[in-house]
């Protein structure tokens, strides 16, 4: 098989609201329509319904409201316990991945509302690695645009973007999304020109701004070759720029794997 006929799994994970699910439901929309259907796997036990067709429900594994009564669990205990539980199968998962090579180029992963339940748990370390050894994988950081245009917001959210680089260790594509509400060119700007970065923060005058302008710097080699997709998840504005991303990242995986 070569490389451009290799699957890529892409992780979508974001901050609560951020609109995983539905970018996940309209990037679905927009691969069945333009080449070979994606794999959509649901890893959100707590969620009511997802509106877009999924290939694997964690929630058809483990029942979110027993986990909790059963352990006695609090929300994100009984998330956590859920993952734990659905990745003890996970090589199941793998072999069904596996044996449907050829007919998806992508595997899409929808994540729990809560990021850290999945980012910084055992069980989210155990399904990253396992699907990174097995197949190219990629991460999307779905940032919403319109919570980020305070630019400490904005920096406290790229930190998090960054904490996540470093964690995974995979290729990183940043969707900032909501773009039908507040244009992404801001935050560009402010990943591209300190200046511009600086002079947003001239109306913060707390300690945190002069914090904010050291992290700015720090953060310069993140943002240097960060990749960037504005999009509308509600609209569909931005998804073919954001699928060129994803094809950069999958070559980053394969250059640097
Ligand atoms: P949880 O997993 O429940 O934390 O949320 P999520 O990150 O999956 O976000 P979800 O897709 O549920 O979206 C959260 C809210 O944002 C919903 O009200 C969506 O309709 C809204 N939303 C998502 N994407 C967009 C977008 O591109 N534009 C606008 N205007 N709203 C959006």
């Amino acid at each position: 098989m070569t490389e451009a006929e290799q699957p890529v799994c892409v992780i979508i994970l974001g901050m609560a609201g951020s609109g995983k699910t539905t970018l996940v439901n309209r990037l679905t929309s927009k691969l069945y329509s333009s080449g070979p259907p994606p794999y959509v796997v649901n890893l959100d036990p707590a969620c009511l319904e997802v509106p877009y067709p999924a290939n694997v429900d964690i929630r058809d594994t483990v029942n979110y409201k027993e986990v909790m009564k059963q352990y006695g669990l609090g929300p994100n205990g009984a998330i956590v316990t859920c993952l734990n539980l659905f990745s003890t199968k996970f090589d199941q998962l793998l072999s069904l991945m596996k044996k449907n090579q050829g007919r998806h180029k992508y595997y899409l992963f929808d994540t729990p509302g809560q990021i850290e339940v999945f980012t910084w748990s055992a069980s989210g370390n155990i399904i990253t690695e396992a699907l990174a050894s097995t197949f190219p994988t990629v991460v999307v950081y779905v940032m919403d645009t319109v919570r980020s245009v305070n630019p400490v917001t904005f920096m406290s959210n790229m930190l998090y973007a960054c904490s996540i680089l470093y964690k995974s260790k995979l290729p990183f594509v940043v969707a900032m999304n909501k773009i039908d509400v507040v244009d992404h060119n801001f935050a560009v700007e402010w990943m591209r020109d300190f200046e511009s970065f600086e002079e947003a923060l001239d109306s913060e005058t707390s300690y945190v701004s002069n914090l904010t302008r050291s992290m700015c710097l720090a953060l310069e080699d993140f943002y240097k070759d960060l990749l960037v997709a504005g999009v509308s998840s509600t609209t569909g504005d931005g998804f073919d720029e954001l699928l060129q991303k994803l094809v950069a990242a999958e070559k980053e995986f394969h250059d640097v794997y």
